[in-house]
């Protein structure tokens, strides 16, 4: 577990920061020293609910809109960045997804596209605008997923092969930045209750399916996830790069 404090000074920047995942590392981060940029596309009014959150405990936190898809939207981020942190990101976290499920024969090239865009694209376009803003030392945690290693049920394969785009991404970035000593590592999730994924079985019917597939036999919370990558941002993990970590009460074990 990090200590508080271990990322006091540094600057992080969550994509879809707004809610899920994105807002537990946003908390965690900031928990842990770090100021904080929540970025948002459509959520704004929970952003600023992650913002206010932790301003209220002490933490420091900025937000910050845009679609993540968009190199102007990202151009604009990375501007307003630069006026209101220096220019400087130490931590960067690639967290903005969708999930969208399908057969085949019913999957839209626009729902392939929207994929594509948002869980590969956007690490591109987000990543290479921050390159000159990491200094020395910094970090990029990017959020797969463990079907981004295995595709185990029909209906997932093209998030699936977007995921196993990101590992790809972060292994070559991983062994190209290693210079500068900017790790690279893909977390790799199982099922986390969130809205992409609800726990609950009312509202969610691919649940009770999921839970009987983890050995732990529940889902994660959106919190341990947050723990394992704020713990990738702190000076402890100076020697973990190119990895893919599964957070997946061992699901694909
Ligand atoms: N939940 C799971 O079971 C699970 C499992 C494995 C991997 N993951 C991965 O973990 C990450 C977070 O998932 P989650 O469960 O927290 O999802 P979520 O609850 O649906 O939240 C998704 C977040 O992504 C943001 N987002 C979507 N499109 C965006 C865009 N174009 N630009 C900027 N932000 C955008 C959303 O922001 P707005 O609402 O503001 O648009 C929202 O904050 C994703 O990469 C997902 O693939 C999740």
């Amino acid at each position: 577990m990090a200590e508080r404090g271990s990322l006091a000074g540094k600057v992080a920047l969550v994509t879809g920061g707004s809610r899920g995942i994105g807002a537990a590392v946003s908390a965690r981060l900031a928990e842990l020293g770090a100021s904080v940029l929540v970025n948002y596309a459509r959520s704004e009014g929970a952003a600023k609910g992650v913002v206010e959150g932790i301003r209220s405990r002490g933490g420091q936190a900025h937000l910050l809109g845009g679609d993540m898809t968009d190199p102007k939207q990202v151009e604009a981020l990375f501007q307003e960045v630069d006026r209101s942190h220096g220019g400087r990101v130490d931590i960067l976290v690639n967290n903005a997804g969708i999930y969208l499920q399908g057969p085949l024969a019913e999957f839209s090239l626009e729902d392939f596209d929207r994929t594509f865009a948002v869980n590969v694209r956007s690490l591109f376009l987000v990543t290479k605008a921050a390159l000159s803003r990491i200094p020395d030392g910094g970090r990029i945690i990017n959020l797969g997923s463990i079907v981004g290693e295995r595709v185990p049920f029909p209906g997932i394969t093209v998030y699936s092969a977007s995921k196993f785009a990101v590992a790809g991404l972060t292994r070559g970035w991983a062994r190209e930045l290693a210079p500068r000593r900017i790790t690279v590592n893909d977390v790799q999730p199982g099922p986390i209750d969130t809205d992409m994924n609800p726990a609950d079985s009312s509202v969610n019917p691919a649940a009770d399916m999921m839970r009987a597939s983890i050995p732990l036999g529940r889902y994660g919370t959106a919190d341990e996830v947050a723990a394992l990558v704020a713990f990738l941002a702190t000076p402890a993990a100076a020697f973990i790069s190119g990895a893919t970590i599964n957070i997946d009460g061992g699901t694909i074990a």
